[in-house]
């Protein structure tokens, strides 16, 4: 039969061997104190040079053209995506580009009144429709 005591033994035993394989975290683990007042840079040579440079960035059509006439569509379309978006699709017949904004209102639930959907869809229909 086995006792408390010798499980209490066993348990002690096993404890000590596996303190004893891992070690005890000892002041090798740490970096060497700096000395005061020692500077915090190394002085290695620099192994890279700072450049500057010019990025052409791409244009965009921030906003649809056209002054008044766009503004329903200005208003209602692009809180989603951008005006380039819309503008580089193919030119589509004004019963399409009415299927596309109703699209937008029912699919992607763009809150549109029905007096602006019809604004831009005569806007899209001038600008963009399939002669
Ligand atoms: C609520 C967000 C939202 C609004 C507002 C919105 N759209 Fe979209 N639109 C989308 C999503 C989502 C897509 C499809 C995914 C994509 O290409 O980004 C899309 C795609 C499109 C496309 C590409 C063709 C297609 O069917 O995928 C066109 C053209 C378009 N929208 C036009 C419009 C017009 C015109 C309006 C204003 C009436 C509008 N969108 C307003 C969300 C929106």
């Amino acid at each position: 039969m086995i006792n408390a005591a010798q499980v209490g033994f066993g348990a002690a035993v096993l404890a000590g061997v596996v303190l004893a394989i891992i070690g005890h975290p000892g002041p090798k683990d740490l970096p060497p104190p700096a000395a005061a007042g020692a500077p915090t840079t190394t002085n290695a040579p620099q192994t890279f040079v700072l450049k500057s440079v010019s990025v052409e960035l791409p244009t965009s059509d921030i906003t649809f053209p056209g002054g008044a006439a766009a503004d329903a569509i200005n208003a209602n379309c692009l809180s989603c995506h951008s005006a380039s978006m819309v503008l580089t699709q193919p030119d589509l017949s004004k019963a399409a580009w009415a299927a596309e904004v109703d699209k937008m209102i029912h699919t992607f639930r763009a809150p549109i009144d029905q007096g602006n959907a019809t604004a831009i869809v005569d806007y899209l229909s001038a600008t963009k429709g399939a002669k």
